[in-house]
């Protein structure tokens, strides 16, 4: 079979391709439908995701990936028209019970969205200010440390520590989408959620952010919307394949990649639609 780009190589560059036979489930989605109003954007959707792995959703635009994003860490809730049917489980709880706190849940998932959106700030700021709003850090001495920790793990840290009060707009973009996943990861999430990270990264500054991703899953379920099925490829141990509001094939992404069973999937790896 045609692999488009050599997929396949692509992935055995960087991981074996295949999960952790030791993987316990992050989250659940069972049987979730969704509507903006009418419009029916989500279809029966069932997916386990793992903990401490990375899943990729891939499809053609308009398919329901970024209203499946938005569903598992509650943003939807904000749509006066969206509903939702179906359970989604955290840690094996219902997101949607009556105790749990939408922005308590929230507080669990970082998002990192298509175009950097540092504030018009210090990137100092940019770092700590989630965390001080909510009360995760208190003393000086603690916001130091968390921003030193945060911009460590988005390997930020050697290139910004002697201007951390200049203004986080000013840095390249590729340094800004990792101030950006600083500022999510200073906040202690356990689930990452990212819609398209580097759609508006160069390749140098796409290629930083991936292996961040890879280094990230050591500690992190991470989520990941990608149109670019190398980067799916390369950062992802799972995915999940979208058409019309439906999930039509969820699998190791090294078999959806180069052995899929669904014909569209197919056809979608290869180039050949989407
Ligand atoms: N706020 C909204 N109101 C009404 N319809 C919406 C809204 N957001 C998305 N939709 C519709 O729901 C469907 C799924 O959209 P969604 O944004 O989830 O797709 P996507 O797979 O993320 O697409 P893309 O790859 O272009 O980002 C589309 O038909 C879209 O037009
Ligand atoms: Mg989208």
């Amino acid at each position: 079979m045609e692999i488009k780009g050599s997929l396949l190589e692509t992935k055995l560059s960087f991981t074996d391709g295949h999960h952790n036979p030791d993987r316990s489930t992050k989250m659940l989605v069972e049987n979730v439908h969704f509507w903006y109003g009418e419009k029916q954007a989500l279809k029966s959707i069932n997916l386990e995701i793992f903990d401490r792995e990375v899943t990729a959703f891939i499809g053609p635009s308009g398919c329901g990936k970024t209203t499946l994003l938005r569903c598992l860490n509650r943003m939807n809730d904000v749509h006066i028209e969206g509903r939702m049917e179906g359970r989604i489980l955290l840690d094996g709880v219902d997101i949607h019970s009556d105790h749990i706190d939408p922005p308590e849940l929230r507080q669990r998932f970082g998002w990192v969205a298509q175009k950097p959106d540092p504030f018009p700030d210090t990137i100092h700021h940019n770092v700590i200010y989630g965390a001080l709003i909510h009360g995760l850090v208190s003393t000086k001495a603690e916001q130091e440390e968390t921003i030193e920790r945060a911009l460590h793990q988005a390997g930020l840290w050697d290139e910004v520590k002697d201007r951390l009060h200049e203004d986080g707009t000013d840095l390249s973009g590729g340094q800004q989408q990792r101030l950006c996943i600083a500022r999510a990861l200073a906040m202690s999430p356990e689930v990452i959620l990212m819609d398209e990270p580097c759609s508006a990264l160069d390749p140098t500054a796409t290629a930083r952010v991936e292996q961040l991703i890879d280094e990230l899953r050591e500690h992190y379920t991470i989520v990941i919307i990608t149109h670019n099925l190398q980067q799916a490829a390369r950062v992802s141990q799972r995915t999940a394949f979208f058409h019309l509001g439906e999930m039509r094939e969820v699998g190791d992404t090294l078999d959806i990649m180069t052995n899929p069973a669904d014909p569209l999937c197919l056809a979608y790896v290869t180039g050949r639609y989407g």
